[in-house]
């Protein structure tokens, strides 16, 4: 997506100092996350889509945590500080300062100014580079977006002219009951021409029910000097939809889920109840992909052609392969290989690699492990720090001891290898191509390529020991009737 054509790129400035008392949280608002991303990041992320000269984000309330965040996830914005919240029109004259003085813009502020706000996650590109074409098209000082809402509370009332012009913004506080009766309300996403916005900012005042300098008041001054101010209404009211409390935050949370699963629904992947399916947005599913109910894709997590995941599946950062099907699992950084088998009631954790049709069943935790092709981990085991060869078949509560106390170590078993049940293969240790090990074993030496290990003490049966020990017992009475229908056979 571009800007218009024949109008400079613009500078965004992110408006994000506000405190966000009623989140009720030590984390600042903005940096909450839905999908994957903070509420800011997904603002960032529209702005990007017009391809901006500059973005630059007013932070004020939490601004140490902010700009932390923003250094690591958004490195290409600036910041500038708000020190104190005075309004609206304050912290965008804060950030125009910070973007003359920065190079980003030159004195006199020509090309446009998007103002956003970051506490609107659902924000699309599509919405802010249509507010961008409007603003050319119509040649206008400024272009607003705005909505129509059912319950318009709290919000700025849109007051057109005749001519359907933007007249003035009039804040819920300060509106008459005749304006708070129109329910067209400003979303506070904006369009400026810079030099209208440099001289509607240097004539604000604070005569106002909360005695701030309001940015909505650029409008009303732009109008009475004869600017074109246009009020672009959103097609989706959704998109406006602001993050201010918890209640907000899920709402916002589902929203975009349901955005988010539209697409892929749309790109050919099933979900028999895409309520209960939750993708970041970092996410990739192929065509001819089935998610089952209660399943969350995390991360930058990819999933192949003809896999099934779920139901109750939670990916994080994983890699799936075509066809592989997984229940009932939670795996990190984990690579699941084509037509491989998870679950149910698995834990994969970072470093698991499944090799193509390889299996790790019920029960099962994997660590830092490489699963060959076709070799299985079915029941109850551990795997830790290890390389199992293809077709291998690791027994019913197999463990790898990959930890003495003090350091971890490594166990390779070859190609197909057959262990028996409840091995304990003591790192760092060796099992050969081909190798079986005894049920029961514990194996601290090496195992050559085709022997049968041993580890474990022979069998012995005391006879007659019950009876003599535990004389009168239900365990002595039943022993003695068998002892008695095997004579009268
Ligand atoms: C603002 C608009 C209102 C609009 C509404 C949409 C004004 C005066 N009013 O009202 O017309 O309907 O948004 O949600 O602009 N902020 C700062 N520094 C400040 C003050 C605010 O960075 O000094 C930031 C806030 O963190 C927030 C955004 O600006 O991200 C909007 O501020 P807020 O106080 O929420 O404005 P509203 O009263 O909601
Ligand atoms: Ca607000």
């Amino acid at each position: 997506m571009n800007a218009a054509p024949g109008t400079h790129p613009p500078v965004v400035v992110i408006l994000a100092a506000g405190e966000g008392t009623r989140m009720r949280s030590a984390l600042p608002k903005v940096l909450h996350p839905i999908a994957g991303r903070s509420l800011l990041e997904h603002v960032i992320a529209a702005a990007a889509a017009v391809q901006p000269k500059h973005v630059m984000v007013v932070v004020g309330h939490g601004r140490d945590q902010v700009v932390a965040h923003l250094d690591e996830v958004a490195p290409w914005v600036d910041t500038v500080v708000q020190a104190e919240q005075r309004g609206t029109g304050h912290a965008v004259r804060v950030a125009l300062t910070a973007l003359v003085e920065g190079g980003h813009l030159d004195a006199s502020v020509t090309g446009p100014v998007v103002v956003l706000s970051g506490d609107t996650p659902l924000l699309t590109g599509d919405t802010v580079a249509h507010l961008l074409a409007t603003h050319a098209d119509r040649g206008a000082g400024i272009t607003l977006l705005s909505a129509l809402l059912d319950d318009p509370t709290g919000y700025g009332r849109i007051v057109r002219g005749r001519d359907d012009h933007v007249q003035a913004i009039i804040e819920h506080r300060d509106a008459d009951e005749s304006v708070r009766g129109i329910n067209e309300i400003n979303a506070g996403m904006y369009v400026f021409a810079g030099p209208v916005l440099v001289e509607g900012l240097s004539r604000l005042d604070t005569d106002n029910a909360q005695g701030e300098e309001y940015l909505t008041d650029v409008l009303g001054i732009a109008h009475a000097d004869g600017e074109t101010v246009v009020a672009d209404i959103v097609n989706d009211p959704v998109e406006i939809l602001g993050v201010n409390d918890r209640r907000q935050l899920a709402e916002a949370a589902a929203h975009m889920r349901d955005r988010i699963n539209r697409g892929w629904l749309a790109h050919g992947v099933s979900m028999l109840d895409p309520s209960s399916v939750w993708i970041d947005v970092d996410v990739d599913v192929d065509a001819d992909v089935m998610l089952l109910p209660d399943t969350y894709l995390y991360g930058p997590t990819t999933i192949a052609r003809g896999a099934r995941i779920g139901p109750g599946v939670t990916l994080t950062s994983c890699e799936v392969g075509e066809e592989a099907q997984i229940r009932h699992t939670v795996a990190d950084l984990a690579v699941i290989g084509p037509r491989a088998t998870v679950g149910p009631f698995t834990y994969l954790r970072p470093g698991t690699r499944l090799g193509e049709a390889a299996k790790a069943g019920a029960y099962v935790e994997i660590k830092n492990a490489d699963i060959g092709d076709g070799a299985k981990v079915p029941h109850l085991s551990y795997v830790g720090d290890a390389q199992i060869g293809e077709g291998s078949n690791i027994g019913a509560a197999t463990v790898f001891v990959n930890y003495d106390g003090a350091a971890k170590h490594h166990t390779v078993v070859g190609k197909q290898v057959r262990i028996g049940s409840d091995t304990m293969l003591v790192a760092p240790v060796t099992i050969g191509d081909g190798a079986y090990t005894a049920a029961g074993s514990v194996i601290t030496e090496d195992v050559p390529p085709g022997a049968m290990s041993v580890g474990r003490a022979r069998q012995r049966n005391i006879d007659g020991w019950v009876s003599r020990r535990r004389a009168g017992s239900p365990s002595a009475q039943a022993a003695q009737a068998a002892q008695q229908q095997e004579e009268s056979r």
